[in-house]
């Protein structure tokens, strides 16, 4: 019995193990219910009485050697498990934040929502333009302000190359390319040299919209435009249409909408009128469907142009343009929207 002892002795200072499972296995292989040393235990009995003081305290210290070398073997596990991860792998995963849309990406969705069910589709056009879809096809005259250096970036030195300073120049590339009816809005990034402040940026986006077909008519422009503004602003909401001049269009018109902060009564969004601008508009003039090859007797059309950052800044209330361009995410996550 001393010498299964003095065996199991060495063997067990000699022990290693590689994973924390060996360990598991060692401690049931000796120290276990049944293992080795319980079963010395079980032995005991047949010892004979004068050895049994003598052979008791070898076991005892056998017992308490398995159980010191396998702890320690469990905690250099435990140690090198946290060590090697840098983390508790039984931690709860981090939970993944979701991302919210831009307040301009919200804007334009909710408009070609509003305009698609009206039958309106989507197209969009090129950024770099030529002279002739931003200005000559669209009837500007050639000495038109518009043109000149101060709004307009040109590409190098080639004055035919330029940045889009408004969208307006997809209806030529749409008109050239399709022919009539034709029902689409077309919303997209527009270039202007301007300063930059709290009211103006030398970038916007815009959405522009065009029906070409027989028999279109002021009264159709104005009844899709009243449709449009109450399903943006509300019910309740207002429209009122001034004369204007835009070279495009003829007769041509800016549109207003009743405030919706205070529904016309007068307050600080407003500026006291009531009506908050939001658009131009007007019927499509005849030398822009000479220049798109559409038939000017046969046809009519309007169109209409609006500030995707304008009515973002009037359904939001928000103070100053820059805020869209900076990606301030504490900004740009206060707008949670179902578009
Ligand atoms: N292109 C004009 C602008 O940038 C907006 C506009 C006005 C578009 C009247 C139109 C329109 O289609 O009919 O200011």
């Amino acid at each position: 019995m001393l010498d299964k002892i003095k065996a199991l002795k060495s063997e067990i200072e000699q022990i290693t193990a590689g994973t924390f499972e060996d360990v598991e296995g060692l401690r049931i292989k000796y120290i276990g219910k049944k293992g080795i040393i319980n079963q010395l235990f079980t032995d005991f009995k047949n010892v004979p009485s004068d050895k049994k003081k003598e052979v008791g305290q070898a076991m005892n210290e056998l017992k308490n050697l398995a159980t010191e070398k396998i702890n320690n073997l469990k905690e250099s596990f435990q140690t090198k498990i946290s060590h090697s991860s840098g983390a508790d792998l039984t931690m709860p995963g981090e939970p993944i934040a979701l991302g919210t849309r831009h307040p301009l990406a919200i804007v334009k969705n909710k408009i070609i929502s509003i305009f698609g069910r009206l039958g309106f589709i989507v197209a969009e056009g090129p950024e770099i333009e030529d002279d002739w879809h931003v200005f000559s096809a669209l009837n500007f005259p050639v000495e038109h302000p518009a043109r000149d250096m101060q709004d307009t970036f040109f590409i190098e030195k080639d004055p035919d190359i330029l940045l889009r300073t408004h969208t307006s120049s997809v209806q030529i590339r749409v008109m050239e390319n399709i022919p009539p009816p034709i029902r689409a809005i077309f919303p997209g990034r527009v270039f202007r040299n301007e300063a930059v402040s709290a009211r103006s940026h030398c970038i916007f986006h815009q959405v522009e919209g065009l029906y070409v077909d027989e028999n279109v008519s002021f009264a159709d422009l104005k009844q899709t435009l009243l449709y449009f503004a109450k399903e943006l602003f509300g019910v309740d909401s207002q429209i009122r249409l001034r004369p204007s001049y835009f070279p495009f269009t003829e007769p041509s018109a800016e549109m207003d909408v009743s405030c919706s902060l205070c529904g016309g009564k007068g307050c600080n969004l407003c500026k006291y009128t009531g009506w908050l601008e939001i658009l131009g508009c007007g019927m499509v003039d005849p030398n822009v469907f000479e220049a798109c090859n559409i038939d000017n007797k046969k046809y009519t059309g309007f169109a209409f142009g609006m500030g995707i950052e304008r009515i973002a800044i009037l359904l939001y209330g928000i103070k100053d343009i820059r805020l869209f361009f900076e990606n301030d995410i504490r900004f740009l996550k206060q707008f949670e929207s179902a578009f």
